[in-house]
């Protein structure tokens, strides 16, 4: 049951009637948005990018010969595969690159572990990226053109198919790859990361055990081929979820003697701390191999050797023989950026929009900054899981978190217009009411119900649900334990952005009687503490915008899938919708209709925004700031759309010309085992 509030012009102090019990969906349309996106781009064939195929040669950054002449390492052509991958020059803005130098990224993040197929994050911005790869690849989608956009592109697996009842997906490896160490990658790998870990429950993976297509099964079929076996059938849509984070195999050769599977001394916690962040290098498929951990201060990356893809005059990739990962904080990587000092910063805080743009205005400025669409969106998470709360208190809360009235009243109680003011004078943000945000390309304003901010509506909202002043203090009272409605809200304590909102909806609840209690946590905290389900609310920045990448984190698709609502040992206790929500998953993935799934994720938002799944505040764009020296950084790469800006530039292809160079702190060395 939906409850609205029809006014005429209330905001001129107009008259506002209840017309509680009434379902009028989308009673409230979503103000005008105005664009902001500045990008220009040509799009190109799915196929220009890159293809699989022999070249007569090959040639390796120069300084690798020494360590070939030493025998420290196999020549070039050795530790290729057979058919690489091929970067077409064509392709790239600036082509074929120069060999050396460092590539300076800055982070406010700091590494986990290395244990990728565990769930563990390296930092974000673009480290867990340079050292995972993934059966297919999102990131560059972007650049496709529309009558080509026929799902993922490939990456480790070359290519796939379907049984005629898609029932069946076959896939491919890349045969001849290596890890870092020059161990072979192959379906051992794949074996590894789907039984011991996707489909072990003891272990938190990105993908979780029964979620891929509603509950695949996987059988080898040699070293380099590999089937999911699904209980229905499915579309290519389904091959999106196992691109960047979720489809990554991590090194089995390394790990399989710390699961308990395979070690009886070996206790669970033992294995996630099997590649700790402290223990570097560790074997990667990726372009860069970590060498060096300064905790708080550094990551260094040095190029892999064995590194699997090639430019199509036969250069083995990456250009860049260096990559750091300064351990500083968000704000920063866009300073830094700005002032030359780092390469790159995906400019996501609204604080610094205004006086970053004026700086790299300039002629002379180190950096370009172009805008994209609005993907970043801030939103409040709150718990649902009531079977599993600690104390009557936080049982009668979630009760209440339960209640689409109360929803609905937090989400009336939210002035967005003041929430983004807050963030940046200006016009950077736009009213956010959860769901898809309004850049991917299934948002639909029109499916989208708005809330606009009504102190009053709120009111009668929350008396309605017996929620009172007993006491006279100014803070309402929960029914059950007579105990004042207090909401911890848990944010990550280096995102300054989430601060300002945490501080602006603290305030904004306080007149409606709401007390919010700020619970700021580190960022390598606040995963385990979200995946544990043991907070009451969250606030965070997300990018909602397919419905195939992060499933998990925004979708009712599994027990422990949304961390906002996970199953606990008496099992489900969904909300109404929430079945519908699941349901509309599965059917978007087994659709290759784009009318049909276009009715689908409308369909999706409809029931995520009426029903405040999440409290939505506001919803940004970002803009991209590459350092000028930086080649083959395609001009019109969104910060966002099928994946970060630091998948879709494809950095194995980014080159600085030798005189632009800036030093490398690791020089002639590559990671040693
Ligand atoms: C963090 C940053 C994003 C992006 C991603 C990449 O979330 O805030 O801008 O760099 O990491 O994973």
């Amino acid at each position: 049951m939906i409850h609205k509030l029809t006014c005429t012009g209330f905001l001129l102090g107009g008259v506002c009637a209840a017309t509680l019990g009434i379902t009028t969906a989308n009673a409230d349309e979503m103000p005008p948005e105005r664009s902001l996106a500045g990008l220009e781009y040509d799009l190109i064939g799915r196929d220009d990018l890159y293809s699989y195929r022999s070249l007569d040669n090959y040639s390796q950054a120069p300084f690798l010969d020494a360590l070939v002449a030493s025998g420290a390492l196999p020549p070039v052509s050795e530790r290729l595969p057979a058919n690489p991958l091929v970067f077409n020059a064509s392709a790239m803005s600036d082509g074929i690159g120069e060999y050396g130098g460092v590539f300076r990224h800055v982070i406010g993040g700091r590494p986990e572990g290395f244990h990728w197929i565990a769930g563990q994050h390296q930092g974000w911005g673009g480290i867990n990226m340079a050292v995972q790869e993934c059966l297919v690849r999102q990131g560059p989608r972007w650049q496709v053109r529309a009558e080509d956009q026929t799902g993922p592109l490939p990456n480790l697996a070359h290519s796939w198919e379907w049984s005629e009842d898609m029932t069946e997906l076959t896939m491919h490896l890349v045969e001849g790859v290596k890890w870092s160490d020059g161990d072979p990658f192959d379906t051992d790998d794949i074996a590894f990361w789907w039984n011991d870990n996707v489909e072990d429950e003891n272990v938190t993976s990105r993908i979780q055990a029964g979620s891929f297509g509603g509950g695949a099964s996987l059988e080898v079929i040699d070293d380099y081929s590999f089937k999911f076996v699904f209980p229905s059938a499915q579309s290519e849509t389904v091959v999106e979820g196992l691109a960047y984070i979720q489809g990554c195999p991590g090194p089995s050769h390394v790990l399989r003697d710390s699961h308990p599977t395979y070690n009886s001394d070996a206790s669970y916690d033992d294995y996630l701390n099997a590649m700790p962040s402290s223990d570097v290098p560790v074997p990667v498929l990726g372009a860069w191999v970590p060498v060096e951990h300064r905790p708080d201060e550094l990551v260094i990356l040095r190029r892999n050797p064995y590194y699997w893809k090639v430019d199509d005059a036969g250069n083995q990739l990456p250009y860049l023989n260096e990559m750091h990962f300064k351990l500083t904080t968000w704000d920063d990587r866009t300073t830094q950026a700005v002032a030359g000092t780092g390469d790159w910063s995906n400019m996501e805080n609204p604080g610094n929009y205004v006086e970053a743009l004026k700086q790299s205005q300039d002629e002379n400025a180190p950096v370009t900054a172009k805008f994209g669409p609005r993907t970043l969106a801030f939103r409040i998470e709150l718990n649902f899981a009531q079977n599993m709360a600690d104390s009557d208190y936080d049982a009668e809360l979630r009760g209440l978190f339960r209640e689409q009235d109360f929803r609905e009243a937090l989400s009336s109680a939210i002035d967005r217009d003041a929430l983004g003011q807050a963030l940046a004078r200006g016009p950077f943000a736009y009213p956010y009411m959860g769901g898809f945000a309004s850049g991917s390309p299934y948002y639909d304003a029109a499916s989208t119900d708005y809330t606009p901010f009504n102190q009053g509506y709120a009111n009668e909202l929350l008396a309605g649900l017996g929620l009172e002043d007993t006491d006279g203090n100014g803070i309402l009272n929960v029914p059950g334990t007579g105990e004042d409605l207090v909401i911890d809200m848990t944010f990550k304590s280096q995102r300054n952005d989430d601060r300002k909102q945490v501080e602006a909806v603290t305030s904004q609840l306080a007149e409606i009687g709401i007390r919010v209690l700020p619970t700021p946590v580190d960022e390598t905290s606040f995963d385990p503490i979200r995946n544990s389900g043991s907070f009451s609310a969250i606030l965070q920045r997300v990018s909602f915008v397919l419905p195939t990448r992060e499933t998990c984190g925004n979708l009712p698709t599994s027990e422990i899938c949304p961390a906002f609502h996970l199953a606990g040992s008496e099992g489900r206790d969904f909300l109404p919708f929430e079945a519908e929500l699941a349901d509309s998953v599965l059917k978007f993935n087994a659709s290759s209709d784009a009318a049909e799934q276009a009715d689908i994720t409308k369909r999706m938002q409809a029931l995520l925004t009426e029903n405040h799944y999440n409290i939505g505040l506001v919803q940004v764009p970002a803009a991209l700031l590459v350092n000028k020296r930086v080649r083959n950084a395609h001009p019109g790469t969104p910060v966002f759309m099928y994946e970060w800006a630091e998948d879709a530039v494809i950095r194995e292809r980014l080159w600085v010309p030798a005189e632009l160079q800036t030093e490398e702190l690791l020089p002639g060395t590559v990671a040693q085992y």
